[in-house]
């Protein structure tokens, strides 16, 4: 149709992306092969990892993710998840991104958070050469870790903090408030670090009032769950906090019913900075367009919708000003 037309000429930014998230099943064989550790994920054939991928809830989604990364060791493997990621962003339009990496994740299994930054950057420094997209990376911090080994990542990142635009926080939700990571975030700040944070994804409205409040983040990630409180909506709006959401990931962690959804185009129309993004593709059944179809035909969204969500993801990014101009 037209509008599908519309989705996959348009130049987009995608905000909302966790590098992690974008293994897909058959380069998790390759990489599991290689390293010698097809012993380390449970599954004995690509069928079978498609078939677990039938999710309930946030856990049960953050289960069979971390199970995956433990394919990823070397520098080279990090290169390639990166740049696979890469070549489907440029199919979809995206000329900027900005991606989330889990160091505690990798640093737990002793791979050496120089190791998973380095091979990121080099695919994202490829990327502008060969593929003409610009990005930045965004550390986040497993809030189901605490606030203690949070801290302890943030200061192990401060040698790398020129290839880091901003912090994040993510992983499981209920009962890791964001106040919780308050002083994570202070210093942070502090350092001259961007903050995002998950919040409003399975959590309620309140984790996104802490998030604004207590960590003083620049963009909601999910938040859909704002919809429950108007003075919340009213604030996001008045005070246009972006919140990058992934419809996909909504649907497959059962997150929201088709309500929450319309809700959504309401506060688009009012003037909310909503942003669409594709969170873990390899997980979700569908990168950046993909998620913009969805809520296109699932919402019968109008080209007028469709051009406000492009230029939000650019309005809502870390570019420069400069930059930014450029797009819309
Ligand atoms: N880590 C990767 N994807 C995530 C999500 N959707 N929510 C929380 N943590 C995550
Ligand atoms: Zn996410």
């Amino acid at each position: 149709s037209d509008i599908l037309q519309l989705i996959s000429v348009l130049p987009k930014a995608e905000l909302h992306l966790h590098i992690e998230g974008t293994l897909e099943p058959e380069l998790m064989f390759e990489l599991a092969a290689r390293n010698n550790v097809l012993d380390k994920i449970p599954y004995e054939s690509l069928e079978e990892v498609r078939a677990a991928y039938n999710f309930h809830s946030l856990q049960s989604f953050l289960d069979l993710y971390y199970a995956g990364c433990a394919v990823l060791i070397t520098e080279q493997d990090f290169y390639e998840l990166t740049w696979a990621y890469l070549e489907r962003a440029a199919a979809d339009k995206v000329v900027h991104t900005e991606i989330f990496f889990d160091p505690q994740t990798h640093s737990a299994r002793g791979v050496p958070f120089a190791t998973a930054l380095q091979g990121i950057t080099r695919a994202l420094k490829n990327a502008e050469a060969k593929l003409g997209i610009s990005s930045h990376v965004i550390m986040c911090f497993l809030r189901h870790l605490g606030p203690e080994s949070a801290m302890a990542t943030l200061q192990e990142a401060l040698p790398f903090k020129e290839h880091i635009k901003g912090v994040g926080l993510d992983s499981s939700e209920l009962g890791f408030p964001p106040s919780l990571f308050q002083e994570v975030f202070q210093l942070a700040a502090k350092e001259g670090f961007k903050a995002v944070a998950h919040a409003g994804e399975e959590g309620p409205a309140e984790y996104v009032w802490e998030a604004v409040q207590h960590l003083k983040v620049d963009r909601i990630d999910h938040g859909v769950k704002s919809i429950e409180d108007a003075s919340l909506c009213a604030h996001l709006s008045k005070a246009q906090t972006p919140l990058t959401v992934c419809p996909l990931s909504n649907v497959k962690l059962k997150v929201y019913d088709g309500e929450l959804v319309e809700k959504l185009q309401v506060l688009l129309k009012q003037g909310m900075c909503i942003t669409i993004n594709s969170d873990d593709p390899a997980y979700f059944g569908g990168y950046v367009n993909a998620n913009y179809a969805f809520l296109a035909e699932s919402l019968g969204l109008d080209a007028e919708s469709i051009y406000q969500l492009h230029k939000n993801s650019f309005v809502a990014s870390f570019l420069s000003d400069e930059v930014r101009e450029k797009y819309i």
